[in-house]
């Protein structure tokens, strides 16, 4: 079994030739959309501010991100340039707001060409999906690569030290795993990775969709 879908060879490709760019990124699609917009107001992003989203996806967040930020302060990655293009077709309502070259393809999180002053980061259901080393590869980069930056949030699954290496049922019923797609962490590991990587570390108590939790990772001085 693969670790995650999204590494299948010809999974994207299968996926967007039957219409499915929003099932693939997890449906829920307003309802994630408009949850995601929400915590973003929350934790204080402003549309001043420059934002990066990492592993976007379908556009779920930029169909409603950018038209709420001034213009010019959205860029994308994922691991699929042709997933992003595939939402920036369907379901941005103005084109004009969002230069698609701005949209950059990237599975290593190595960000190359996006600009180095970013000030708010985001990957929204990424690391559900990827082992903890990418989630350190990916602090590491963050940091490096974008030194004004104000927060890094991002998304895990988290479950309890006993039971860790079994399967956990989450809030609302998603089945994570410690070794397979959906992965959970323990909380004083993702703690220790982005203390490492230079930031501090808030877990969210409140639970995101299907049980998620947000971290915020703020640059250490
Ligand atoms: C569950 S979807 C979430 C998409 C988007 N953040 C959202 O909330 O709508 C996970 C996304 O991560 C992307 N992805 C998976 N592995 C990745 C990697 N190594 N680097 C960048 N993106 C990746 C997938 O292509 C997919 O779009």
């Amino acid at each position: 079994m693969a670790i995650s879908p999204y590494l299948k060879p010809g999974f994207y490709e299968e996926a967007l030739s039957k219409g499915r760019h929003r099932d693939i990124v997890g449906g829920r699609w307003d309802e994630t959309g408009r949850i995601q917009m929400r915590m973003l107001a929350e934790v204080g992003v402003g549309p001043t501010d420059r934002f990066l989203d990492i592993g976007a996806g379908s556009l779920r967040l930029g169909c409603r991100l950018v038209p709420w930020l001034d213009a010019g302060n959205y860029w994308a990655t994922d691991a699929s340039r042709d997933l992003m293009l595939r939402g920036y077709e369907l379901e941005l309502a103005d084109k004009s707001r969002l230069d698609p070259a701005r949209l950059i393809e990237d599975a290593d999180f190595a960000f190359p060409g996006i600009p180095e002053d970013i000030d708010v980061a985001l990957a929204f259901a990424v690391f559900t999906h990827l082992p903890l080393a990418s989630l350190e590869t990916a602090l590491h980069s963050v940091r490096q690569h974008f030194p004004h930056l104000r927060m890094l949030l991002f998304t895990v699954f988290l479950a309890p030290d006993e039971g860790f290496a079994q399967s956990h049922r989450q809030k609302d019923g998603v089945v994570t795993h410690p070794d397979r797609t959906p992965f959970h962490f323990r909380e004083t590991d993702v703690a220790r990775l982005v203390t490492k990587a230079g930031f501090t570390c808030e877990v969210r108590p409140d639970r995101l969709p299907r049980g998620q939790v947000l971290c915020i990772a703020r640059p250490t001085a």
